[in-house]
């Protein structure tokens, strides 16, 4: 029953470096369907507060606005494969505004989550630390609207159609009106360490790529050698049929949850969690776990034991919290303040009750805000959380519901069951079950067997404004015709 686990695969990784499966990795995904949650949330640069823009999360359910690694480890649960992996990873949501009618969430198929320490990726780095205690980070860069020269992080989107052809742009990809096998991207994450803490104002000035050449610490830049950690991998899935053939082949019907119409600005954080050890006894340099990019259950178990891995029904039933009053489903307005901004300059944060005051250049209150996530910024102060707070305060009256969807797992069931359309209910109960086929790389036998997996699109609730539309008809196109 878990032989579903086995399938999904390194699809966009080898595509894009080719890298064996075989290397010096190990990789596990999520739940098949949802994220386990989406909040205004950002433990890691808006500690404590309503953040700015919304995220889907993943990881340990202890997720609260000011979690520790402490309150991490009493998680009941994981959408991690592993059990002991409590940290949280996060990324902002994703929309389609394709038809002017709204921001419909689109729902998340699964995600992908490599580790990999090695050096030229196959050759095993020598003395990679865990992570400490309450680490956080950053890849991308939230206020990005123009193609990265550097792009360290390997941003990209896929459209992968239903025969896994691939359309792929640094941005959002056009040039379709479907992706069968759903739209995605990647990311890695930087894994040098300064020694220093995140600082919430240059979220990305504790951590460097390994980029120095030399292996081990030493291909660290040298301000960067406190520590060497492993390299986290991450493919984002999301199943876009819901919007089959309602946006044309010129169209760009994709916003992330910041206002960011252009995919430049995907970003995702990270806060460790792993229970202390497990993470360096498997990346150690005698016995590292290496099942590589297409691993296993049973491998997963050896390296990892059996008692600490997750299956599918565990992870199906994890779900957080939510901290402040849901924002979920089809919305009038991003939530938050964030009016779309298409670039190519640098977008900032915007703020006000109705969120046209625009930030203004580096220096003021609320561009310190603008900058949070930015590497341009240079100044903090308490004028920050006074910004930021004023940013929570607009949140407008808002359904109080429990927005975590409880899929059932059934791996058994057969492709193209029902057409993929986010269930539109006042209530938690709208769970339209469909079922898609497992990503498989085409490219890499290595990594390729077939599998099902279940995608369970987020009941939706209609919320934020009051003039959210309260209904509207449900569109049960088919995914493509046979
Ligand atoms: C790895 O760590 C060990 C023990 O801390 C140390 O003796 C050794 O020199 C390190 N090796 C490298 C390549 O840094
Ligand atoms: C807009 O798209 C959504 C999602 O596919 C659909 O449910 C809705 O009916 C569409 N609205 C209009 C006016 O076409
Ligand atoms: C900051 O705001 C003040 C007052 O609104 C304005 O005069 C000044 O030019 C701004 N500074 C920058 C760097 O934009
Ligand atoms: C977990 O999910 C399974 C299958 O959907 C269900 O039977 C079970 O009651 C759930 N357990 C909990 C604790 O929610």
């Amino acid at each position: 029953m878990h032989s579903n686990n086995l399938a999904i695969v390194a699809a966009l990784a080898a595509a894009a470096s080719a890298f064996d499966c075989n290397g010096p990795y190990f990789s596990f995904y999520n739940r098949h369907g949802p994220a386990m949650s989406s909040q205004r949330l950002d433990p890691a640069l808006f500690p404590g507060k309503q953040s700015p823009h919304m995220h889907d999360f993943d990881g340990g359910n202890a997720l609260t606005p000011d979690v520790s690694f402490e309150g991490l480890q009493g998680s009941e649960c994981t959408t991690a494969r592993i059990k002991p992996d409590n940290s949280l990873y996060w990324r902002p949501a994703l929309y389609w505004n394709g038809n002017g009618t709204g921001f419909y969430p689109v729902p998340n198929s699964f995600l992908k989550v490599y580790y990999k320490f090695g050096d030229n990726d196959n050759v095993k780095a020598k003395n990679i630390s865990e992570f400490p205690e309450d680490f956080s980070m950053i890849a991308g860069d939230t206020f990005r609207r123009s193609e990265d020269e550097k792009n360290e992080a390997g941003i990209d989107w896929t459209c992968i159609a239903e025969d896994y052809s691939r359309i792929t742009a640094k941005g959002f990809p056009t040039g379709f009106t479907s992706c069968g096998q759903g739209l995605t991207t990647q990311l890695t994450f930087p894994s040098c360490w300064n020694g220093n803490a995140i600082n919430p104002a240059k979220p990305d000035a504790h951590m460097a790529y390994p980029t120095a050449g030399g292996s081990g610490i030493d291909a660290c830049p040298k301000d960067f050698q406190a520590a060497r950690f492993p390299a986290i991998f991450i493919e984002f899935w999301w199943d876009v049929s819901a919007f089959d053939g309602q946006y044309s082949a010129n169209d760009n019907p994709w916003v992330l949850a910041q206002g960011d119409p252009t995919g430049f600005g995907m970003h995702a954080d990270f806060k460790n969690g792993w229970k202390k050890g497990v993470l360096a006894k498997a990346t150690s340099d005698d016995g590292y776990c290496n099942c590589g990019c297409g691993c296993g259950d049973d491998q997963m178990r050896q390296c990892f034991g059996v008692e600490n891995v997750n299956n599918d029904a565990d992870i199906a039933n994890c779900s957080a919290k939510s901290v402040f009053p849901s924002e979920t489903g089809v919305v009038q307005k991003l939530p938050g303040c964030n009016p779309i901004q298409d670039g190519p300059e640098e977008a900032t944060m915007a703020s006000g009750p109705d969120c046209t005051a625009v930030a203004p250049g580096a220096g003021n209150a609320t561009s310190a805000v603008a900058s949070a996530t930015s590497a341009a910024a240079s100044v903090i102060s308490s004028a920050v959380s006074q910004a930021i707070g004023a940013v929570s305060n607009i949140v407008a009256t808002i359904a109080d519901v429990e927005p975590t969807a409880i899929p059932e797992s059934s791996p058994e069931s057969s492709p193209n069951a029902t057409p993929a359309t986010p269930s539109v209910s006042q209530s938690r109960h709208g769970h339209h079950q469909y079922h898609t086929t497992a990503p498989v790389d085409a490219e890499s036998s290595e990594c390729t067997s077939a599998a099902t997996v279940t995608v369970t699109p987020p009941p939706v609730t209609v919320t934020v404004t009051a003039t959210a539309a309260g209904g509207y008809a449900v569109d049960r196109r088919r995914r493509r015709q046979n």
